[in-house]
């Protein structure tokens, strides 16, 4: 395979489609230190033995019924400090795409997809760094699409959302249309119209919601992001709170 590191390519053009693997990432991540990965690549699996999910999360999906796929890009004037701005237009790109179905999609900070506040795609972004720049992205997607039973999980799909199935091909040819036309708001460096859309469809931003730290359940409101990367609530009648992924549980079900 050509190795075309140029970032102006169409993502998507070039696709590798496996049938089993163990993760798309992890496919992805080997192919990249041989440098045998291109700009705009996707890797798609139709089982993954070891699907991986956030903070060491296993990701779970019925062979065959949902899309799992690794985006390669090469998003070279990218500042470390920026990274948060790959977020916003894989959640925006999602987010974009289920509003077109009809679907009132939100964003739970800082990048899961929700539906009727159940997720219905998860994002994992790994980063290769080099010196204080981006130098290859790998944005590992799992998007629930025609799996209809999610046993105890706070989950959902389209084919539940919709009532119908869908094409695997057809949604992920959509999908990766919109994250063309999201992408060009980050090549060219359109962040601050990347931030008012990622808040605008914030799930709880400037609402009144429910939240778990470690002391228990409180009411706040979401305000923004700190320049660390922070998630800032309001509580009543106290200082601003600020978190960390893995400081917080949303009360989702709290609906
Ligand atoms: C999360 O919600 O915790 C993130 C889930 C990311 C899952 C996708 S599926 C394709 C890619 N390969 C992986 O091993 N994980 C990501």
């Amino acid at each position: 395979m050509l190795a075309n590191r140029k970032n102006d390519s169409i993502l998507g053009t070039t696709k590798l489609r496996l049938p089993t693997v163990d993760s798309t990432n992890n496919y992805a991540a080997n192919l990249l230190k041989e440098q045998l990965l291109g700009h705009g690549t996707v890797i798609l699996a139709d089982e993954q033995t070891n699907g991986r999910g956030q903070r060491g999360s296993v990701w779970q999906s019925e062979p065959g019924k949902n899309l799992q796929f690794s985006l390669v890009i090469f998003p070279d004037q990218f500042a470390i400090a920026d990274q948060r701005y790959l977020n916003s237009f894989v959640s925006l790109s999602l987010v974009e795409f289920l509003k077109k179905l009809g679907l009132a999609a939100k964003i739970k900070w800082p990048n899961d997809i929700l539906v009727n506040s159940k997720k219905i795609a998860g994002i994992l972004i790994e980063n290769q760094l080099k010196s204080d720049r981006i130098h290859s992205s790998i944005v590992g997607v799992g998007f629930n699409v025609n799996q209809l039973n999610f046993n105890n999980l706070n989950a959902t799909s389209l084919a539940v959302e919709m009532h119908r199935d869908f094409l695997l091909n057809e949604v992920l040819d959509s999908l990766l249309h919109q994250m063309n036309s999201t992408y060009d708001l980050l090549k060219s460096n359109r962040f601050s119209d990347l931030d008012e859309a990622y808040f605008q469809n914030l799930w709880g931003y400037r609402e009144l919601k429910k939240f778990q730290d470690q002391h228990g359940i409180f009411e706040g409101t979401i305000q923004g992001i700190s320049p660390e990367g922070l998630l800032l609530i309001d509580v009543e009648n106290e200082f601003q709170r600020s978190y960390d992924i893995k400081e917080l549980t949303f009360l989702l079900e709290e609906e």
